[in-house]
């Protein structure tokens, strides 16, 4: 099948303080961006999906060379505007309603093709979509100020991953419709539009690079991989 994917890359990266945006830092010789990249086209090969790739870059900035195969564009102020720009580069690439289209933060290298595919074919008979995300273990507490209103059952919480997957014309009516100043993923932009993506189970494995020391976790699974 054709798989639609969009790469937002044109964040700033404030919280890992680094000299350069954090997708083009390097892990093992290859950038944040790159790793995401290439995870993606190996589970395609593997698993024989065509892939329409556009990676959404910082306004000026031009791919980094190891990264071929995809086409670019440039991104905006908040994530949703740059995966908002992102679906305008597909539309201008004839990407169809019903199409697929995923979304991945560059900054999830260690992504597992096994996950890829099982958010693929549990959701491909889907009318809407839906989203990796991993179960919480830990007990989490409701607090105002310091003072805690509740224990929340955690058997009904889930950390938001990507890859998110959803249908062309719905994610561009979803991205329309909301606030992009406000969503932090594309689940709460088709949320609001009064539809209930799915939850497919991810791996730990799938971390989003946020600040420094989550290089060093990102080194460990490196050199012990789970696949
Ligand atoms: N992103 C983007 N456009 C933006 C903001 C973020 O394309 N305006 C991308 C980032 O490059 C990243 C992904 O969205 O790959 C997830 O966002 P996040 O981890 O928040 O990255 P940054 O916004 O760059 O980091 P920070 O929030 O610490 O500034
Ligand atoms: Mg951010």
């Amino acid at each position: 099948a054709k798989i639609n994917l969009i790469i937002p890359a044109a964040g700033t990266g404030q919280r890992m303080q680094s000299e350069q945006p954090k997708q083009y830092l390097q892990l093992n010789g290859l950038s944040l961006l790159g790793h995401s990249v290439s995870r993606f086209q190996e589970w395609a090969s593997q698993y024989q999906h065509t892939l329409n790739t556009v990676v959404v870059l910082p306004k000026g900035d031009t791919l980094p060379s190891e990264v071929v195969g995809v086409v670019t564009c440039t991104g905006g102020a908040s994530r949703a505007d740059s995966v908002f720009a992102g679906l305008k580069a597909l539309a201008s690439l004839d990407a169809l309603s019903e199409d697929w289209v995923m979304v991945h933060d560059a900054a999830r290298p260690l992504v597992l093709a096994t996950d890829i595919e099982r958010l693929y074919q549990t959701l491909v008979a889907d009318e809407v979509g839906g989203i990796l995300a991993e179960p919480i273990t830990a007990t989490v507490k409701q607090a105002k100020a310091n003072v805690i209103e509740k224990t929340l059952n955690r058997e009904s919480l889930f950390l938001a991953q990507t890859p998110q997957m959803f249908r062309f014309g719905l994610l561009m009516q979803a991205l329309i419709d909301c606030d992009r100043s406000q969503i932090t993923d594309e689940a709460a932009a088709v949320e609001g539009l009064g539809l209930c993506p799915k939850v497919v189970l991810g791996s730990r494995q799938n971390i989003k690079i946020t600040v420094p020391e989550d290089l060093v976790f990102a080194q460990s699974w490196l050199k012990h991989p789970s696949e």
